[in-house]
């Protein structure tokens, strides 16, 4: 049977819709590679986010087509996910060996299209339209293989799109709006996931705070979202279950209240803030204030101490004047995230953002972007410090990613931590001793209590 390479750009989404779409072609009995260069379909599985996560991967398919071109080797091309969707046949036009575009709502036909190409009933597909119960298509993994290589921790998708549109974002365009699968589902494919081996499960939309609001909606003064949380909860073998991204306005009262009550739910929150400044949220249609992101954080940290909090930034929004950057330097500063993802503001098209007044010169966004850096990595240097001597708890995951030699797992406030051990430890959750840490790395040894 044909072989497939896949390489996925963007955000977790992005890496489960591609896990799905792996799945669904391993399941017909394609075998996936992963070296491009002799792949008989290649897949890129792309990000419209900023302008570099397109430019990369139209790079990428314009290198791969030229280097089976000079190789004179013939392969199905393919690009995928949310540069598909939002410029559609314009990439076929650019790029001219591109046979296939799959937009976000049609990942799960993407094997059938791919039959068409290699047995040559069809040529330059374009599938970008939209499809009612899309959201739940998204459900196989790839769980074979060797027991200790079997994946502990899994993604799952419980909703596709955003109804936010803040002023700068895309996502809304790329992914649609806002539709949620049911909690039953979910809860089944996180109860097979369970069966079969996973103990740890994310889970995963642009706005997961959003989960169910329109097909679910309030019960009991708990949101759709945590009677979600609650259903996957009472899954016996799961220990642990995290979230991204939500939303801060998704932050009431209930989902505070469940990270006091719901032991498995981990003690680590990815929350958004985007900037300091209020006026500048204002214009970035974000729909809280500095003081209600400060009050969240505060609430969290008052239910769970160690919790690891970790934020998106953005420098360089169209007017962000010195005093607007000041405030979301003070932010970082006050809250004292553990980590942070900064990004340089990126023009997209079609955002009311775009159009904007006052668009901000590179080099002012690259100076802006390089102190936010500063701070961030200077306060997680010393947050990081913290936990040497303290013995936490650890889900192993695997070899290490930076030294295959050692292990590595994280803790339940989502810090990586690299120890000494073999394979016997995959899958494990174990008590490690903080020996030294790294940028944004802690090293542990076994603690004696499990040496026994
Ligand atoms: N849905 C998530 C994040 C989606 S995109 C949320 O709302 O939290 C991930 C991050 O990319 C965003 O949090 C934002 O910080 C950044 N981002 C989105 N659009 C951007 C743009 N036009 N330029 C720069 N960064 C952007
Ligand atoms: Fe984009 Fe805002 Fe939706 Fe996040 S909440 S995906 S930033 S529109
Ligand atoms: Fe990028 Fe699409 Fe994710 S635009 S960030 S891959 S939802």
């Amino acid at each position: 049977m044909p072989s497939v390479f896949i390489k996925t750009y963007g955000c977790q989404m992005n890496e489960r819709d591609s896990e799905a779409v792996a799945a669904q072609l391993v399941a017909k009995g394609y075998s996936m590679t992963a070296d491009a260069l002799t792949a008989d379909v290649i897949l890129l599985n792309t990000c419209s986010v900023r302008d570099a996560a397109e430019q990369k991967a139209l790079g990428k398919m314009s290198h791969v087509a030229g280097q089976l071109r000079s190789k004179n080797r013939k392969a199905v091309l393919g690009f995928m996910g949310c540069m598909a969707q939002s410029r559609g046949r314009e990439l076929i036009d650019k790029l001219p060996d591109v046979d296939l575009v799959v937009g976000t709502q049609k990942f799960h036909r993407t094997a059938d299209h791919i039959g068409d190409l290699l047995a040559g009933r069809a040529g330059g597909v374009v599938d970008t339209g939209e499809e009612k119960g899309s959201e739940a298509t998204i459900r196989e993994h790839l769980l074979n293989g060797a027991s200790d290589k079997r994946p502990v921790t899994s993604f799952v998708s419980i909703m596709q799109g955003c109804n936010q549109f803040c002023t700068f974002c895309i996502v809304p365009d790329t992914r649609g709006r806002e539709r949620s699968r049911s909690i039953d589902d979910i809860v089944s494919e996180c109860r097979e996931l369970v069966n079969r081996g996973v103990r740890e499960v994310t889970l995963l939309g642009q706005i997961v705070t959003s989960y169910g609001r329109r097909e679910i909606g309030e019960r009991d003064g708990k949101s759709a979202f945590v009677q979600l949380i609650e259903a996957v909860h009472g899954i016996d073998g799961l220990d642990r279950i995290r979230f991204t991204s939500p939303h801060p306005k998704g932050y009431g009262d209930d989902l505070i209240e469940a990270y006091g009550r719901l032991a498995k739910l981990c003690e680590s929150a990815h929350i958004p803030v985007q900037s300091g400044s209020d006026a500048m949220l204002k214009r970035m249609h974000r729909g809280y204030t500095r003081k209600r992101f400060l009050e969240i954080v505060g609430k969290l940290r008052a239910v769970r101490p160690g919790i690891g909090v970790t934020t998106d930034i953005i420098v360089g929004f169209p007017g962000e004047t010195e005093e607007e950057f000041e405030a979301t330097m003070s932010l970082c500063r006050e809250v004292q995230f553990d980590n942070a993802f900064v990004f340089k503001y990126s023009t997209r098209r079609d955002t009311p953002a775009a159009a904007m007044e006052n668009q901000l010169p590179r080099e002012l966004i690259e100076q802006r972007h390089a102190m936010v850096l500063a701070v961030i990595n200077e306060m997680g240097a010393r947050r990081y410090e913290k936990f040497v001597g303290k013995t936490m708890e650890v889900l192993v995951e695997g070899p290490s990613r930076r030294n295959a030699a050692r292990m590595e797992g994280r803790t339940r406030c989502n810090k990586i931590v690299v120890f000494d051990g073999g394979n016997r430890f995959h899958g494990e959750l174990m008590e490690l001793k903080i020996t030294r840490n790294g940028s944004f790395t802690l090293y542990g040894d076994p603690a004696i209590v499990n040496l026994n």
